[in-house]
């Protein structure tokens, strides 16, 4: 079972201009039932779709029925922001290293990216799952063609047909009329979940079926997360952290938020989440429409690797940031040291000690040097890395976003600017009804430019 523990932003133990006073966890306790019940109100309605998605039992079906007859060893995925990084973290956290499948993400589109890429897999061994809720992503779109292309050359035009399969809204999008143009299988996406909140859709779990990953599994631990969710204050961990964020960036200026997995499984989940936090709460103006320009910018630091290139800043350097550890309890290994050195100082003090009992000591040790630098951290724990704790872990995350955006009192499930960027990048190339953006391109085009060479 997940658990938070809080004690580090606790005033007594960072001091009271970085620390929370208990008697605000006691008056947020009493005043924070609304924001529960918005969440849930918005459930109820059809207006939020996430915490149904472990519900369903027919997809979870369909995606483990399709991946029972579709046994390509290479299952390559073409998407990018929510429809890239829930599959990605779901590998880092579970891949087997003997399993036989492997999972490569097209989320970017450099040229020499996408060519080393495919140059490093071939079409034979490969199912592409092109995902997009709007069905329109220039990038996504753009990596189709070109691996459709790289498909047809590699197994001929009336096989590649078979390699495909699409995950999209269920009815709006040229990717969804390609799919159906070209008889692709078709996955959906239900309109009320947004892309960063999808991977309990099959966004994640066709990929997660595909590589042989228990989708039963993770969405019985998404279960309890949502239950969890829904208690009083002091039992609803996704609340109370929902909570300390607010108040830190807010009242502490915490402008910075550390996501500090100690377990590389979960390097990509801190990805995933860093997504999730900034695009979320990343926002303008509140649902008054007052401009407010609130957000807390997440960035990530893998636990040791880190401590020996961030961690100076993070102990000395400005008391800006808030800290989240994510690890589990049990590792799958605990790998004894055993050596013939015990005279060496360096060595000695190791002989027979568990190299995971080394990596437990370096977090608390980071914990503490932080708390006693009047840093506040959290430690989000698990009992060991598998399906059942992912699906806990990403659904817990989903409702510490969604709360916080109730405690800001802003839309946390839109995403104004992203979708700018990309109506410009329709304009720049030319996509019809994007054409009144052409001034605005081109008086930055012909500004006079500040450039040194
Ligand atoms: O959270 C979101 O909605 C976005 O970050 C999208 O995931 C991202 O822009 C990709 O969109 P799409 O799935 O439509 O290609």
């Amino acid at each position: 079972m997940l658990e938070l523990d809080y004690t580090n932003v606790i005033d007594t133990w960072v001091g009271s201009s970085h620390g929370i006073p208990k008697i605000a966890f006691e008056k947020a306790a009493e005043s924070s039932g609304p924001i529960v019940q918005a969440i849930q109100r918005a459930h109820e309605n059809g207006v939020l779709g996430f915490a149904g998605l472990p519900n369903d039992d027919v997809g979870v079906k369909a995606v483990t029925d399709f991946a029972k007859s579709h046994e390509q060893p290479v299952i390559l995925i073409l998407g990018i922001g929510g429809s890239a990084l829930g599959p990605a973290a779901l590998d880092s956290a579970l891949a087997q290293p003997h399993s036989g499948k492997r999972l490569v993400v097209l989320d970017n589109i450099d040229p020499d990216f996408v060519r080393d890429t495919l140059d490093s897999i071939v079409p034979q061994d490969t199912i592409v799952n092109v995902i997009a809720k709007s069905g329109v992503t220039a990038e996504t779109m753009a990596s189709f063609a070109i691996v459709r292309q790289w498909m047809i050359d590699g197994v001929g035009e009336a096989h590649a047909r078979e390699r495909f399969v699409v995950t999209t809204d269920p009815e709006k999008g040229d990717l969804l009329a390609i799919a159906r143009q070209e008889k692709y299988p078709v996955f959906t996406i239900p309109p009320n979940v947004g892309g960063r909140f999808s991977v309990l859709s099959p966004v994640g779990a066709l990929p997660a079926a595909l590589l042989g990953f228990s989708v039963e599994a993770m969405m019985s631990g998404a279960r309890k997360a949502v239950d969890q969710a829904r208690h009083k204050f002091f039992e609803n961990p996704s609340l109370v952290a929902a909570f300390i964020q607010f108040v830190l960036e807010r009242e502490r200026q915490k402008k910075i938020l550390v996501l500090f997995p100690y377990s590389q499984a979960l390097w990509k989940f801190a990805f995933w989440f860093k997504q999730l936090w900034g695009e979320s709460l990343g926002k303008k103006v509140n649902r008054r429409g007052r401009e407010v320009y609130y957000g807390q910018t997440p960035t990530a630091a893998l636990g040791v690797t880190d401590q020996h290139s961030q961690l100076q800043l993070f102990i000395e350097g400005p008391n800006d940031k808030a800290f989240i550890f994510w690890n589990a309890r049990n590792l799958k290994n605990e790998l004894p040291i055993e050596h013939p050195y015990s005279k060496f100082d360096s060595m000695g003090y190791l002989q027979k000690k568990n190299l995971a009992d080394l990596f437990r000591a370096e977090k608390t040790a980071t914990e503490i040097a932080l708390t006693e630098a009047g840093r506040p951290n959290i430690t989000i724990s698990v009992d060991r890395i598998n399906e059942e704790a992912m699906g806990n872990l990403i659904m817990f995350s989903q409702y510490v976003t969604a709360y916080a955006g109730e405690f800001y009192d802003i839309n946390a499930f839109d995403q104004p600017g992203v979708e700018y960027g990309k109506k410009l990048t329709f304009a720049m190339m030319g996509r019809s009804g994007f054409a009144n953006y052409g001034p605005k391109i081109e008086e930055m085009r012909t500004r006079d430019r500040a450039v040194i060479r």
